[in-house]
């Protein structure tokens, strides 16, 4: 057993890569037309603009000793596939995706509501989530409250 290795278990993290288009207008009810346009820029287009979306989902377990896997690929795809491909591919961000009525749909915003639904996969503990939004820019959250997670 190496040093990493508790009580004869061995944790590690299992990583996946999942994509999705979507598109998404950056406007902020809280800045006037004038702060979002210099803001924003040509994000804060009224018609909205895509992205094809990168999600890196990272979660760690124990390894079962009798499958040696720590989750069933299957069952994380099935998971991401119901509470984040399903309601976000193919949609606008802004007008499709409940949270994004209040919060402003930058991917610093949309990898933390990926990570909040992905945090009640039941077969591994979410350990965090990147969002790549174009092959330049990318955002990871690992979750600020471990204790549950409120927005
Ligand atoms: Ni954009």
């Amino acid at each position: 057993m190496s040093s990493k290795a508790q009580q004869g278990t061995l944790k590690i993290e299992l990583g996946r890569r999942y994509h999705f288009a979507a598109s998404h207008r950056l406007h902020s009810p809280a800045l006037s037309e004038e702060e979002n346009c210099r803001i924003y820029g040509k994000c804060n287009n009224p018609f909205g603009h895509g992205h094809n979306y990168v999600v890196e989902v990272l979660v760690s377990g124990e390894i079962d000793p009798a499958t040696g896997m720590i989750a069933n690929l299957a069952d994380l795809d099935g998971f991401v596939e119901r509470e984040i491909l399903d309601p976000f591919d193919h949609k606008s961000l802004n007008e499709d995706v409940a949270a994004f009525d209040a919060a402003v749909p930058t991917t610093e915003n949309l990898c933390i509501e990926i990570f909040r639904r992905l945090q009640t996969f039941p077969k591994a503990k979410l350990e965090r989530v990147r969002v790549q939004e174009t092959s330049n820019n990318s955002f990871e959250y690992a979750g600020d409250h471990p204790q549950g997670f409120e927005r």
